[in-house]
Protein backbone atom coordinates (compact mmCIF):
# COMPACT_ATOMS: atom_id res chain seq x y z
CA UNK A 1 0.00 0.00 0.00
CA UNK A 2 1.25 3.53 -0.88
CA UNK A 3 0.80 7.04 0.72
CA UNK A 4 -1.28 9.00 -1.73
CA UNK A 5 -0.93 12.52 -1.88
CA UNK A 6 -4.35 14.08 -3.94
CA UNK A 7 -5.46 17.08 -5.29
CA UNK A 8 -2.22 19.45 -3.69
CA UNK A 9 -0.04 21.55 -5.71
CA UNK A 10 3.38 20.96 -6.22
CA UNK A 11 6.08 23.38 -6.13
CA UNK A 12 9.59 22.37 -6.85
CA UNK A 13 12.67 24.90 -7.65
CA UNK A 14 11.37 24.66 -11.63
CA UNK A 15 7.93 23.97 -11.87
CA UNK A 16 3.95 24.95 -10.23
CA UNK A 17 2.00 22.18 -11.18
CA UNK A 18 -1.32 20.40 -10.12
CA UNK A 19 -0.75 16.78 -9.83
CA UNK A 20 -0.72 13.68 -7.56
CA UNK A 21 1.95 12.52 -6.04
CA UNK A 22 2.53 8.15 -4.68
CA UNK A 23 4.63 7.44 -2.07
CA UNK A 24 6.07 3.87 -1.63
CA UNK A 25 8.24 2.81 1.44
CA UNK A 26 10.27 5.84 1.52
CA UNK A 27 10.54 7.45 -1.80
CA UNK A 28 8.21 8.81 -4.29
CA UNK A 29 7.23 6.82 -7.31
CA UNK A 30 4.75 8.64 -9.05
CA UNK A 31 4.07 11.86 -9.84
CA UNK A 32 1.00 11.87 -12.64
CA UNK A 33 -2.83 13.36 -12.89
CA UNK A 34 -5.98 11.49 -11.42
CA UNK A 35 -3.66 9.08 -9.65
CA UNK A 36 -5.97 5.76 -8.83
CA UNK A 37 -6.52 5.86 -4.74
CA UNK A 38 -7.18 2.07 -4.68
CA UNK A 39 -4.99 0.17 -2.58
CA UNK A 40 -3.25 3.41 -0.72
CA UNK A 41 -3.70 5.56 2.09
CA UNK A 42 -5.06 9.27 0.79
CA UNK A 43 -4.31 12.21 2.22
CA UNK A 44 -6.19 14.84 0.66
CA UNK A 45 -4.16 18.24 -0.18
CA UNK A 46 -7.02 20.58 -1.96
CA UNK A 47 -6.11 23.94 -1.14
CA UNK A 48 -2.57 23.03 -0.36
CA UNK A 49 0.90 23.23 -1.64
CA UNK A 50 3.10 19.88 -1.70
CA UNK A 51 6.68 21.29 -1.40
CA UNK A 52 10.19 19.17 -0.34
CA UNK A 53 11.08 18.78 2.82
CA UNK A 54 13.38 22.26 4.10
CA UNK A 55 17.37 21.68 4.19
CA UNK A 56 19.37 23.73 6.59
CA UNK A 57 22.44 23.41 5.97
CA UNK A 58 24.26 25.26 9.01
CA UNK A 59 23.24 24.45 12.37
CA UNK A 60 24.81 24.19 15.66
CA UNK A 61 23.12 21.54 17.92
CA UNK A 62 24.35 20.76 21.06
CA UNK A 63 27.91 22.91 20.48
CA UNK A 64 30.14 22.73 23.16
CA UNK A 65 32.90 24.71 24.23
CA UNK A 66 31.69 27.92 22.88
CA UNK A 67 31.08 30.82 24.62
CA UNK A 68 31.81 28.73 27.80
CA UNK A 69 28.80 27.22 27.65
CA UNK A 70 26.83 24.97 25.36
CA UNK A 71 23.69 25.38 23.15
CA UNK A 72 20.58 24.80 24.14
CA UNK A 73 18.80 22.61 21.18
CA UNK A 74 20.13 19.31 20.72
CA UNK A 75 19.48 16.72 18.31
CA UNK A 76 15.98 15.78 19.88
CA UNK A 77 14.53 18.97 20.63
CA UNK A 78 16.25 20.91 17.80
CA UNK A 79 15.03 18.43 15.26
CA UNK A 80 11.34 18.65 16.12
CA UNK A 81 11.60 22.58 15.90
CA UNK A 82 12.87 22.37 12.59
CA UNK A 83 10.27 19.51 11.47
CA UNK A 84 6.98 21.37 12.98
CA UNK A 85 8.78 24.61 10.72
CA UNK A 86 8.90 22.10 7.38
CA UNK A 87 12.65 21.45 7.99
CA UNK A 88 13.57 17.80 7.11
CA UNK A 89 17.09 17.70 6.98
CA UNK A 90 19.87 19.44 8.26
CA UNK A 91 23.89 19.84 8.59
CA UNK A 92 25.83 20.31 11.66
CA UNK A 93 29.02 21.37 12.19
CA UNK A 94 31.63 18.83 13.51
CA UNK A 95 34.26 20.69 15.30
CA UNK A 96 37.56 19.21 14.44
CA UNK A 97 39.02 19.54 19.30
CA UNK A 98 42.22 21.20 18.92
CA UNK A 99 45.11 18.84 18.85
CA UNK A 100 43.10 16.34 17.86
CA UNK A 101 41.68 14.70 14.85
CA UNK A 102 39.41 14.94 12.46
CA UNK A 103 37.66 11.74 13.34
CA UNK A 104 38.37 12.55 16.98
CA UNK A 105 35.14 15.08 16.31
CA UNK A 106 32.97 13.33 14.06
CA UNK A 107 33.15 10.51 17.32
CA UNK A 108 31.89 13.31 19.34
CA UNK A 109 29.05 14.67 16.86
CA UNK A 110 27.97 10.64 16.37
CA UNK A 111 27.34 10.53 19.79
CA UNK A 112 25.62 13.01 20.40
CA UNK A 113 23.19 12.38 17.37
CA UNK A 114 22.42 9.18 16.57
CA UNK A 115 20.27 7.47 19.06
CA UNK A 116 18.14 11.12 19.74
CA UNK A 117 17.91 12.03 15.60
CA UNK A 118 14.50 12.72 14.89
CA UNK A 119 14.99 14.00 10.95
CA UNK A 120 17.46 13.08 8.44
CA UNK A 121 21.16 15.42 9.09
CA UNK A 122 24.16 15.38 7.90
CA UNK A 123 28.04 16.59 9.02
CA UNK A 124 30.34 19.46 7.87
CA UNK A 125 33.69 19.43 9.32
CA UNK A 126 35.21 22.44 10.74
CA UNK A 127 39.10 21.90 10.35
CA UNK A 128 40.45 23.97 13.52
CA UNK A 129 43.77 22.50 14.18
CA UNK A 130 45.92 21.89 10.65
CA UNK A 131 49.19 19.80 10.13
CA UNK A 132 50.22 16.88 7.73
CA UNK A 133 47.88 14.54 9.01
CA UNK A 134 45.32 16.05 9.44
CA UNK A 135 45.84 17.54 5.75
CA UNK A 136 46.07 13.34 4.92
CA UNK A 137 43.19 12.62 6.91
CA UNK A 138 40.81 14.71 4.99
CA UNK A 139 40.24 12.97 1.82
CA UNK A 140 39.10 9.95 4.36
CA UNK A 141 35.83 12.05 5.60
CA UNK A 142 34.22 11.30 2.40
CA UNK A 143 34.51 7.82 2.74
CA UNK A 144 32.17 8.77 5.94
CA UNK A 145 29.77 10.95 3.63
CA UNK A 146 31.20 13.82 4.92
CA UNK A 147 32.31 16.46 1.62
CA UNK A 148 32.11 19.55 3.47
CA UNK A 149 35.29 21.48 5.25
CA UNK A 150 34.74 24.78 7.17
CA UNK A 151 37.36 26.93 8.61
CA UNK A 152 36.46 29.91 10.76
CA UNK A 153 38.36 33.35 9.62
CA UNK A 154 36.77 34.58 12.96
CA UNK A 155 37.02 33.95 17.29
CA UNK A 156 40.79 33.96 17.72
CA UNK A 157 42.20 31.48 19.71
CA UNK A 158 39.16 29.94 19.99
CA UNK A 159 38.76 28.04 16.36
CA UNK A 160 40.52 30.92 14.10
CA UNK A 161 42.79 29.88 11.74
CA UNK A 162 45.47 31.31 9.52
CA UNK A 163 45.37 32.43 5.95
CA UNK A 164 48.31 29.71 5.66
CA UNK A 165 45.62 26.75 7.06
CA UNK A 166 42.71 28.75 4.84
CA UNK A 167 44.99 28.20 1.54
CA UNK A 168 46.39 24.51 2.55
CA UNK A 169 42.74 23.79 3.55
CA UNK A 170 41.25 24.32 -0.10
CA UNK A 171 44.20 22.96 -1.48
CA UNK A 172 43.65 19.65 -0.81
CA UNK A 173 39.80 19.92 -0.82
CA UNK A 174 40.29 20.80 -4.52
CA UNK A 175 42.08 17.56 -5.11
CA UNK A 176 39.34 15.51 -3.97
CA UNK A 177 36.21 16.76 -4.77
CA UNK A 178 35.22 18.56 -1.65
CA UNK A 179 33.84 22.15 -0.98
CA UNK A 180 35.34 24.67 1.71
CA UNK A 181 32.74 27.16 3.56
CA UNK A 182 34.28 29.90 5.68
CA UNK A 183 33.02 32.35 8.58
CA UNK A 184 34.51 35.04 6.73
CA UNK A 185 35.17 38.26 9.55
CA UNK A 186 38.76 39.00 10.11
CA UNK A 187 39.07 37.77 13.49
CA UNK A 188 42.20 39.45 14.31
CA UNK A 189 40.91 42.79 13.92
CA UNK A 190 38.08 42.27 16.06
CA UNK A 191 40.71 40.84 18.53
CA UNK A 192 41.80 44.36 18.50
CA UNK A 193 38.68 46.25 18.54
CA UNK A 194 37.30 44.46 21.06
CA UNK A 195 39.55 45.23 24.28
CA UNK A 196 39.69 48.47 23.10
CA UNK A 197 36.03 49.19 23.18
CA UNK A 198 35.43 47.20 26.82
CA UNK A 199 38.43 49.66 27.90
CA UNK A 200 36.39 52.62 26.92
CA UNK A 201 33.73 50.73 28.81
CA UNK A 202 31.80 50.47 25.27
CA UNK A 203 30.69 46.74 27.03
CA UNK A 204 26.91 46.39 25.72
CA UNK A 205 25.34 44.36 23.30
CA UNK A 206 25.04 47.26 20.60
CA UNK A 207 29.33 47.19 21.16
CA UNK A 208 29.22 43.99 19.80
CA UNK A 209 28.40 44.71 16.60
CA UNK A 210 31.08 47.89 16.98
CA UNK A 211 33.83 45.20 17.27
CA UNK A 212 32.78 43.30 14.17
CA UNK A 213 32.18 45.67 11.65
CA UNK A 214 31.03 45.18 7.64
CA UNK A 215 34.59 45.89 6.50
CA UNK A 216 36.19 43.01 8.50
CA UNK A 217 33.32 40.78 6.97
CA UNK A 218 33.67 42.12 3.60
CA UNK A 219 37.54 41.80 3.89
CA UNK A 220 37.41 38.17 4.92
CA UNK A 221 35.12 37.46 2.58
CA UNK A 222 37.40 38.79 -0.41
CA UNK A 223 40.22 36.75 0.98
CA UNK A 224 38.44 33.35 0.82
CA UNK A 225 36.86 34.56 -2.94
CA UNK A 226 40.70 35.25 -4.35
CA UNK A 227 41.82 31.41 -2.76
CA UNK A 228 38.91 30.06 -3.91
CA UNK A 229 40.16 31.45 -7.41
CA UNK A 230 43.98 30.19 -6.84
CA UNK A 231 43.15 27.31 -5.66
CA UNK A 232 40.06 26.34 -7.62
CA UNK A 233 38.30 25.09 -4.69
CA UNK A 234 34.37 25.45 -4.60
CA UNK A 235 34.02 28.14 -1.93
CA UNK A 236 30.43 28.63 -0.10
CA UNK A 237 30.75 31.83 2.71
CA UNK A 238 28.13 31.01 5.28
CA UNK A 239 25.81 33.81 7.29
CA UNK A 240 26.65 36.58 4.80
CA UNK A 241 25.32 39.67 6.08
CA UNK A 242 26.28 42.75 4.13
CA UNK A 243 26.87 45.07 1.16
CA UNK A 244 30.58 44.85 1.81
CA UNK A 245 30.54 40.71 1.78
CA UNK A 246 27.71 40.74 -1.06
CA UNK A 247 30.25 42.73 -3.22
CA UNK A 248 33.07 40.14 -2.72
CA UNK A 249 31.17 37.79 -3.97
CA UNK A 250 30.02 38.98 -7.11
CA UNK A 251 33.36 40.28 -8.14
CA UNK A 252 34.27 36.50 -7.77
CA UNK A 253 31.45 35.04 -9.29
CA UNK A 254 31.85 38.09 -12.07
CA UNK A 255 35.87 36.52 -12.70
CA UNK A 256 34.26 32.98 -13.17
CA UNK A 257 35.74 31.44 -9.45
CA UNK A 258 33.46 29.00 -8.02
CA UNK A 259 32.32 30.59 -4.95
CA UNK A 260 28.99 31.09 -3.64
CA UNK A 261 26.72 32.27 -0.92
CA UNK A 262 24.31 32.07 1.86
CA UNK A 263 22.78 34.28 3.93
CA UNK A 264 20.47 32.70 7.25
CA UNK A 265 17.17 34.18 8.21
CA UNK A 266 17.43 37.02 10.78
CA UNK A 267 20.07 39.35 8.85
CA UNK A 268 16.86 40.07 6.42
CA UNK A 269 15.20 41.78 9.24
CA UNK A 270 17.22 42.56 12.35
CA UNK A 271 19.43 45.97 12.78
CA UNK A 272 22.36 46.78 15.23
CA UNK A 273 20.30 49.72 16.14
CA UNK A 274 17.02 48.86 17.09
CA UNK A 275 17.89 45.22 18.16
CA UNK A 276 21.40 44.57 19.05
CA UNK A 277 20.58 48.27 20.52
CA UNK A 278 17.52 47.52 22.39
CA UNK A 279 17.33 49.25 26.22
CA UNK A 280 19.30 47.21 28.99
CA UNK A 281 21.01 43.71 28.37
CA UNK A 282 17.53 42.90 25.67
CA UNK A 283 20.25 42.82 23.11
CA UNK A 284 22.65 39.86 24.22
CA UNK A 285 19.56 38.12 22.47
CA UNK A 286 20.55 39.02 18.98
CA UNK A 287 24.16 38.88 19.60
CA UNK A 288 25.36 36.92 16.82
CA UNK A 289 28.66 36.95 14.37
CA UNK A 290 29.03 38.53 11.75
CA UNK A 291 26.52 40.84 13.73
CA UNK A 292 22.91 42.02 12.41
CA UNK A 293 23.63 45.25 10.33
CA UNK A 294 21.15 47.92 8.70
CA UNK A 295 18.22 48.07 7.01
CA UNK A 296 20.34 49.55 3.85
CA UNK A 297 21.68 45.87 4.12
CA UNK A 298 18.95 43.73 4.39
CA UNK A 299 17.91 45.50 0.80
CA UNK A 300 21.16 44.40 -0.35
CA UNK A 301 20.51 40.55 0.71
CA UNK A 302 17.28 39.99 -0.64
CA UNK A 303 18.69 42.30 -4.02
CA UNK A 304 21.82 39.09 -3.59
CA UNK A 305 18.85 36.21 -3.18
CA UNK A 306 16.85 38.19 -6.52
CA UNK A 307 19.53 37.83 -8.76
CA UNK A 308 21.07 34.77 -7.87
CA UNK A 309 24.61 36.02 -6.00
CA UNK A 310 23.16 34.12 -2.73
CA UNK A 311 21.95 30.58 -3.33
CA UNK A 312 21.21 29.30 -0.06
CA UNK A 313 19.07 30.67 3.19
CA UNK A 314 20.17 28.74 6.16
CA UNK A 315 19.93 29.59 9.89
CA UNK A 316 23.35 29.06 11.95
CA UNK A 317 20.62 27.70 14.48
CA UNK A 318 23.15 28.24 18.05
CA UNK A 319 20.86 28.98 20.90
CA UNK A 320 21.49 29.87 24.31
CA UNK A 321 19.14 30.73 27.14
CA UNK A 322 18.53 34.35 27.74
CA UNK A 323 18.25 33.98 31.43
CA UNK A 324 20.45 30.98 31.83
CA UNK A 325 22.75 29.86 34.89
CA UNK A 326 20.18 29.08 37.15
CA UNK A 327 20.66 26.38 39.58
CA UNK A 328 23.82 24.65 40.83
CA UNK A 329 25.18 24.38 37.46
CA UNK A 330 28.77 25.57 38.55
CA UNK A 331 29.35 22.32 40.56
CA UNK A 332 27.44 20.37 37.81
CA UNK A 333 29.98 21.96 35.02
CA UNK A 334 33.05 21.24 37.40
CA UNK A 335 31.89 17.06 37.65
CA UNK A 336 30.48 17.23 33.58
CA UNK A 337 33.68 19.63 31.89
CA UNK A 338 30.41 20.97 30.28
CA UNK A 339 28.65 18.45 28.59
CA UNK A 340 25.71 16.37 29.51
CA UNK A 341 23.81 19.88 30.40
CA UNK A 342 20.63 18.30 29.20
CA UNK A 343 20.84 16.14 31.78
CA UNK A 344 21.71 18.75 33.87
CA UNK A 345 18.25 20.88 33.06
CA UNK A 346 15.85 17.80 33.47
CA UNK A 347 16.88 17.29 37.49
CA UNK A 348 14.31 20.26 37.74
CA UNK A 349 12.80 22.23 34.87
CA UNK A 350 13.94 25.83 36.08
CA UNK A 351 17.54 24.43 36.20
CA UNK A 352 19.37 26.06 33.06
CA UNK A 353 22.77 26.02 31.87
CA UNK A 354 24.57 29.34 31.48
CA UNK A 355 24.05 31.34 28.74
CA UNK A 356 23.37 34.91 27.27
CA UNK A 357 23.79 36.72 30.80
CA UNK A 358 27.25 35.57 31.20
CA UNK A 359 28.20 38.60 29.35
CA UNK A 360 26.40 41.37 31.50
CA UNK A 361 28.79 43.90 31.88
CA UNK A 362 30.94 42.65 28.90
CA UNK A 363 29.42 41.87 25.82
CA UNK A 364 32.64 39.53 25.02
CA UNK A 365 31.23 37.31 27.14
CA UNK A 366 27.70 36.80 25.61
CA UNK A 367 27.65 33.18 23.76
CA UNK A 368 26.95 34.18 20.20
CA UNK A 369 24.12 32.82 18.10
CA UNK A 370 20.50 32.36 18.23
CA UNK A 371 17.45 30.61 17.87
CA UNK A 372 16.05 30.21 14.39
CA UNK A 373 15.85 26.88 12.85
CA UNK A 374 11.96 26.60 13.42
CA UNK A 375 10.96 29.57 12.40
CA UNK A 376 13.03 29.88 8.55
CA UNK A 377 10.92 28.39 6.21
CA UNK A 378 7.34 30.46 7.10
CA UNK A 379 9.43 33.68 8.03
CA UNK A 380 10.79 33.40 4.54
CA UNK A 381 7.59 32.52 2.94
CA UNK A 382 5.80 35.20 4.40
CA UNK A 383 8.52 37.78 3.89
CA UNK A 384 9.68 36.70 0.50
CA UNK A 385 6.68 34.93 -1.46
CA UNK A 386 3.53 36.77 0.71
CA UNK A 387 5.27 40.27 0.08
CA UNK A 388 6.56 39.79 -3.22
CA UNK A 389 10.21 39.52 -3.18
CA UNK A 390 11.01 35.84 -4.64
CA UNK A 391 8.77 33.84 -6.32
CA UNK A 392 7.90 29.98 -4.44
CA UNK A 393 9.64 28.19 -6.94
CA UNK A 394 12.50 30.31 -5.89
CA UNK A 395 11.74 29.99 -1.98
CA UNK A 396 11.84 25.76 -2.53
CA UNK A 397 15.49 26.50 -4.66
CA UNK A 398 17.04 28.72 -1.64
CA UNK A 399 15.74 26.22 1.28
CA UNK A 400 15.20 22.87 -0.32
CA UNK A 401 16.53 22.49 -3.34
CA UNK A 402 20.11 24.36 -3.86
CA UNK A 403 21.16 23.18 -0.27
CA UNK A 404 20.87 19.85 -1.52
CA UNK A 405 22.84 20.05 -4.80
CA UNK A 406 25.89 22.48 -3.48
CA UNK A 407 26.02 19.59 -0.18
CA UNK A 408 25.56 16.50 -2.63
CA UNK A 409 22.34 15.39 -0.88
CA UNK A 410 20.59 16.07 -4.74
CA UNK A 411 18.50 14.27 -6.17
CA UNK A 412 17.57 12.30 -2.93
CA UNK A 413 16.77 15.00 -1.01
CA UNK A 414 15.56 18.90 -2.00
CA UNK A 415 13.04 17.89 -4.72
CA UNK A 416 9.82 16.21 -5.31
CA UNK A 417 10.50 13.97 -8.11
CA UNK A 418 10.17 10.09 -8.95
CA UNK A 419 13.68 8.18 -6.63
CA UNK A 420 13.85 11.33 -4.89
CA UNK A 421 13.10 10.34 -0.99
CA UNK A 422 9.30 11.15 0.46
CA UNK A 423 10.17 14.22 2.69
CA UNK A 424 7.38 16.03 1.70
CA UNK A 425 5.77 19.30 3.31
CA UNK A 426 2.53 20.00 3.12
CA UNK A 427 2.00 23.96 3.39
CA UNK A 428 -1.30 25.70 4.13
CA UNK A 429 -1.04 28.90 2.15
CA UNK A 430 -3.83 30.39 4.01
CA UNK A 431 -3.54 29.39 7.04
CA UNK A 432 -2.74 32.41 9.36
CA UNK A 433 -0.83 32.07 13.06
CA UNK A 434 1.50 33.98 15.29
CA UNK A 435 5.08 33.25 16.33
CA UNK A 436 5.70 33.65 19.59
CA UNK A 437 8.20 31.69 22.27
CA UNK A 438 4.78 30.40 23.78
CA UNK A 439 3.94 28.03 20.68
CA UNK A 440 7.86 27.38 19.79
CA UNK A 441 9.44 24.10 19.91
CA UNK A 442 12.67 25.14 20.27
CA UNK A 443 14.38 24.89 23.68
CA UNK A 444 14.64 28.49 24.45
CA UNK A 445 13.21 31.44 26.50
CA UNK A 446 13.35 33.96 23.67
CA UNK A 447 12.55 33.88 19.93
CA UNK A 448 13.75 36.52 17.77
CA UNK A 449 10.56 36.78 15.78
CA UNK A 450 7.96 37.08 18.81
CA UNK A 451 4.77 38.10 17.70
CA UNK A 452 5.14 38.37 13.81
CA UNK A 453 1.91 37.20 11.98
CA UNK A 454 2.53 34.82 9.48
CA UNK A 455 0.14 33.63 6.66
CA UNK A 456 1.35 30.25 5.40
CA UNK A 457 2.15 26.96 7.33
CA UNK A 458 3.11 23.19 7.47
CA UNK A 459 0.53 21.39 8.41
CA UNK A 460 1.44 17.91 7.53
CA UNK A 461 5.56 16.84 7.78
CA UNK A 462 6.75 13.43 6.16
CA UNK A 463 10.20 12.52 6.30
CA UNK A 464 10.86 9.16 3.81
CA UNK A 465 7.01 8.37 3.61
CA UNK A 466 7.07 8.87 7.59
CA UNK A 467 4.50 11.14 9.18
CA UNK A 468 6.75 13.34 11.71
CA UNK A 469 3.80 16.33 11.76
CA UNK A 470 -0.05 16.22 11.93
CA UNK A 471 -0.89 20.05 13.19
CA UNK A 472 0.24 20.28 16.41
CA UNK A 473 1.27 16.83 16.82
CA UNK A 474 4.60 15.00 16.89
CA UNK A 475 4.83 11.46 15.44
CA UNK A 476 8.41 11.51 15.64
CA UNK A 477 10.75 9.14 17.01
CA UNK A 478 14.17 9.08 18.38
CA UNK A 479 16.82 7.02 16.07
CA UNK A 480 14.57 7.42 13.01
CA UNK A 481 16.75 10.13 11.91
CA UNK A 482 19.20 8.80 9.57
CA UNK A 483 22.86 10.12 8.59
CA UNK A 484 22.66 11.60 4.67
CA UNK A 485 25.75 10.13 3.39
CA UNK A 486 26.76 12.84 1.04
CA UNK A 487 28.72 12.58 -2.37
CA UNK A 488 32.09 14.59 -4.10
CA UNK A 489 31.78 16.61 -7.03
CA UNK A 490 28.75 18.57 -5.97
CA UNK A 491 27.92 21.43 -8.71
CA UNK A 492 28.93 24.98 -8.18
CA UNK A 493 25.48 27.11 -8.67
O1 LIG B 1 27.03 33.73 16.34
C1 LIG B 1 27.14 32.68 15.75
N1 LIG B 1 27.13 32.72 14.45
N2 LIG B 1 27.24 31.52 16.43
C2 LIG B 1 27.48 30.24 15.93
C3 LIG B 1 28.88 30.02 15.47
C4 LIG B 1 29.13 30.58 14.11
O2 LIG B 1 29.93 31.49 13.97
O3 LIG B 1 28.53 30.14 13.15
ZN1 LIG C 1 30.10 31.48 11.93
ZN1 LIG D 1 27.42 28.90 12.44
Amino acid sequence: MGLLFKNGTIITASDTIEADLLVEGEIITLIGNNLDTDGHEVVDCSGMYLMPGGIDVHTHLELFDFGNTTSNDDFDTGHKAAAFGGTTSHIDFVIQPIGGTLHDGLDAWRKKSQHLAQIDYSFHMAVTDLNDDIMKEIPTLIDEGITSLKVFMAYKNVFMVDDATLYNTMRVAAEHGMIVMVHAENGDVEAALTPALLAEGKTTPYHHGVSRPPEIEGEATNRAVVMSGLTGCPLYVVHMTCEESIDALRRGRAAGYPVMGESCTQYFFLTHDDDLGADGFEGAKYVCSPPIRSKHDHNVLWQAVRDGTLQAVSTDHCNYWFEGGIGPWEEWQAEHKNTAWNTYEKQDPSYRRPGKERGKGDFSKIPNGMPGLEERMMVMWEHGVNKGRISANRFVELHCTNPAKIFGMYPKKGTLSVGSDADIVVFDPNKEHVLSVETTHMRTDYIVYEGWEITGKPVKVYQRGNLLVDGEEWHGKNGNGQFVARKPNAPVL
